[in-house]
């Protein structure tokens, strides 16, 4: 056993949704490489979730931060000394380029400026109807299963696919957005056979197991995607522009300098890589917690009820749906897809008065973050109305998109897609969990909940 099974909570403690069991050992290399093959959850120490660092040596030597000011210092004061790890950068690259996710310096600092716009509130709220649109195909096919339970994991993976292949590639023929999935699905699920030697930056000679990247698959779809662009470009935007319009008229506006076809294309997937897995665990996530608690269910399905009097939801009905909003930040609190983010430091430092030396890798375990009994009241507990009335707590204790100038680009995106989703599959179902099946969280390269999330879908 790696880990020590917690203490039940005493007999009248209100259950709880399902939790990792976090490290209660100091494990060895070997456990240690062992444990993260299976879930990367499990080499967050416990006493993360009570002390502000916590510092090892793993291959390289690393500290893991769990205190807002010093996570501030590290993503906003003193960026420049903080790059992302070397480890994430080479495991994307080959899907993604040097692209926006990726880049670092001035090469980052102009793709972020020339794609910030088409993140604006305007751009993202005329992308609404895509959203509706794959929100109620999502309900009709729930709707064919009848009695059966359905995969709501798998279901949310294809509906977030549908949204993201429609604001980037919408309306191109001859795109097989099937292959795309495929190719990407594939080359994930190979580069997520990531080991801790990885995130924790032992050096590239160690051997990985499953280091066979399906990198042939990425390079037919990213000829494909190219010859999109260039259809796109000469036949011009359309009525309302997706990303992709965006992106091709897209300038830095401090140089003047836009995207070649190629910089648009890696682009364009880091937004497919980045965004759609992503929504779909946070709204999986969601709907695993609307069946673990049918009290809160019920209030949300009343929320929605009167806010869209039995139709689907858009991105107008936002402010309508303020429950809807709290149930999503906290299943954001409690399984953040992206739970572990890492850097590399280039200098020396101090953080929470530990020396940090260049080349130590320091990791923010954004789970651990959440669930700190330092900064949250009963932080394992599910509880929306913790979020009521606009609450928020201090903004480095919650980053389920980071923070600074890497923050998510995506986030209003992401949001609004999972309200309208939400919002509408409550309005046309009573979710149930199904007896015995609970999903575990497994973080490999996102928070997943492994098995699935099976709920039984009661049509209203
Ligand atoms: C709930 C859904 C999402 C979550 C939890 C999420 C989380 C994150 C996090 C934590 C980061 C920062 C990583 C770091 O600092 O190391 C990030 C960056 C990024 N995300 Fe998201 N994301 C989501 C949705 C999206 C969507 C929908 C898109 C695009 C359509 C997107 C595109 C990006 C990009 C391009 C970056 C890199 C930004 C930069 O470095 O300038 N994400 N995301």
């Amino acid at each position: 056993m790696l880990t020590e099974i917690d203490a039940p909570p005493p007999e009248n403690a209100a259950p709880l949704p399902v939790r990792a069991a976090l490290v209660r050992k100091p494990l060895n290399v070997l456990q240690s490489w062992q444990a993260s093959r299976q879930n990367l959850l499990t080499i967050i120490p416990d006493i993360s979730t009570r002390q502000p660092i916590v510092s090892g040596r793993t291959g390289t030597r690393w500290h893991m931060v769990t205190d807002p000011t010093a996570i501030r210092h590290v993503l906003l004061e003193n960026v420049d000394t903080y790059p992302k790890s070397i480890v994430t950068k080479n495991l994307l690259r080959p899907a993604i380029g040097d692209s926006l996710f990726i880049a670092e310096g001035k090469h980052w600092r102009w793709q972020r400026r020339t794609a910030a716009p088409a993140f604006s509130h305007r751009n993202v709220a005329a992308l609404g109807p895509v959203m509706t649109r794959a929100a109620t195909r999502s309900a009709d096919r729930i709707a064919q299963a009848g009695n059966r339970a359905v995969n709501l994991l798998d279901e949310m993976i294809t509906t977030t696919f549908d949204v993201i292949s429609d604001v980037t590639f919408s309306g191109d023929t001859g795109f097989d957005r099937a292959a795309v999935h495929r190719a990407i699905d594939l080359y994930i699920a190979d580069a997520g056979k990531v080991s801790l030697l990885d995130v924790l930056g032992a050096p590239d000679w160690i051997p990985r197991p499953g280091r066979n990247l399906a990198t042939n698959g990425m390079g037919d779809m990213k000829a494909a995607a190219d010859r999109v662009i260039d259809a796109r470009q000469a036949q011009g935007s359309q009525d309302v522009p997706d990303l992709l319009d965006l992106l091709l008229e897209g300038e830095d506006p401090k140089t003047g300098r836009r995207m070649t076809t190629g910089e648009i294309r890696d682009n364009l997937l880091t937004f497919i890589v980045a965004g759609h897995e992503t929504t779909a665990l946070t709204l999986a996530w969601s709907l695993y917690l609307c069946a673990f608690d049918p009290d809160v269910q019920e209030r949300a399905r009343t929320e929605v009820q009167s806010a869209l009097q039995g139709r689907a939801a858009t991105a107008d009905d936002l402010s309508r749906l303020p429950y809807i909003r709290q149930i999503i930040d906290e299943a954001l609190r409690l399984y953040p897809p992206a739970a572990i983010v890492s850097r590399t430091a280039l200098a020396q430092d101090t953080l929470c008065g530990t020396q940090i030396h260049p080349g130590d890798t320091v990791i923010i375990p954004i789970y651990a973050l959440h669930r700190s009994h330092l900064l949250w009241h009963d932080p394992d507990q599910f509880d929306p109305d913790r979020w009521a009335h606009g609450a928020k707590p201090d903004r480095y204790a919650y980053l389920p998109f980071g923070d600074g100038p890497r923050i998510c680009i995506g986030a209003s995106f992401a949001l609004q897609e999972a309200v309208i989703i939400l919002a509408t599959l409550l309005g046309r179902f009573r979710f149930k969990s199904v007896k015995g099946v609970d999903p575990d969280p497994v973080m490999i390269i996102t928070l997943r909940p492994e098995g699935g999330v099976w709920l039984e879908a009661e049509p209203l």
